[in-house]
């Protein structure tokens, strides 16, 4: 009898040290992998800027990625009420997402000003420029993000120098359903948007995505893009963030102010 609590307890002991041990392990490979995690989502971020801007990505190695960032890609933080750089972040280090979740550094979004549903807009955003070997402006590459059916969508729209044209549109993390909501990822899908022009005349957003397909004949195809086939309301979700992000709300100021005083003439710096 007393053999038999002894080896009871001793089970016990056992399991517990296992779980203990066990435990210990988990949250010291959590803790050890953390800073991986970080770099790769950072990576992933990085292939997806540029793959968007139309200059290659996936087959790029991590140096590669992190070289060409280094001598073509300018960032830099910019205060989306104003449409001014600010040249006090630091675009290597400022998390716009992270300020977007604080009070103290974002705006709330109530109603008709949270079209892309995203409640909270960051004060600050960061932006990129993709520039030539001779450091002439190549592209504008600005983040986006929104709701679609089942979650937000975080990407990535590159304008051309004249701020209008589609180089490209993509999304680097999202959780719609695959072959619906997330044919947002399908190149056929993203490819339509190549060439698309975003704004009137007068520089109001002007695209739409439509259902049932674009009519190519029609003048106002060059701001339509076909909805995602059985997906209308991740579909809908997709041009309603880019409402958002074209506009008031988003980045109109800077862009206003991009056109006043245009990129394609500045050169150098990175
Ligand atoms: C399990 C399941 C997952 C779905 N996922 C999506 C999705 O990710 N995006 C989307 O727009 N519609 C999704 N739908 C379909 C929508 O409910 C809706 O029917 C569709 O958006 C309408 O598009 P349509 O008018 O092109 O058919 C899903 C439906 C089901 C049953």
């Amino acid at each position: 009898m007393s053999s038999n609590k002894e080896s009871t307890a001793r089970t016990l002991i056992v399991a517990l040290a296992v779980s203990l041990v066990a435990s210990v392990f988990v949250a010291g490979s959590a803790i050890y992998l953390k800073p991986v995690q970080e770099e790769n989502r950072q990576l992933d971020k990085q292939r997806s800027i540029l793959a968007i801007a139309g200059v290659g990505g996936a087959e790029r190695s991590a140096k590669e990625v992190q070289d060409f960032f280094n001598t073509r890609i300018k960032a830099e933080v910019v205060d989306l009420t104003t449409g001014e750089i600010k040249s006090d972040l630091d675009p290597k280090t400022f998390d716009a997402l992270k300020a977007a979740r604080d009070p103290k550094t974002s705006i709330e979004l109530t109603g008709a000003d949270d079209i892309a549903l995203i409640k909270r807009r960051e004060q600050f955003t960061t932006v990129y420029r993709l520039q030539e070997e001779d450091g002439t402006f190549a592209a504008l590459i600005l983040p986006i993000r929104g709701y679609g059916l089942w979650s937000t969508l975080h990407g990535f729209l590159a304008l051309k120098p004249d701020l209008n044209t589609v180089i490209g549109l993509g999304f680097y993390q999202h959780a719609e359903t695959p072959g619906l909501g997330g044919e947002v990822d399908n190149p056929k899908w993203r490819a339509s948007w190549t060439g698309k022009t975003l704004f009137d005349a007068d520089g109001k957003p002007n695209i739409e995505i439509v259902k049932g397909g674009v009519d190519k004949n029609s003048p106002a195809a060059e701001h339509q893009i076909d909805a995602l086939a059985g997906a209308t309301l991740t579909s809908k979700g997709v041009d309603r963030l880019l409402q958002f992000w074209l506009g008031e709300q988003g980045f109109g100021a800077y862009l206003e102010k991009l056109r006043a005083e245009p990129l394609a003439s500045q050169e150098g710096g990175h």
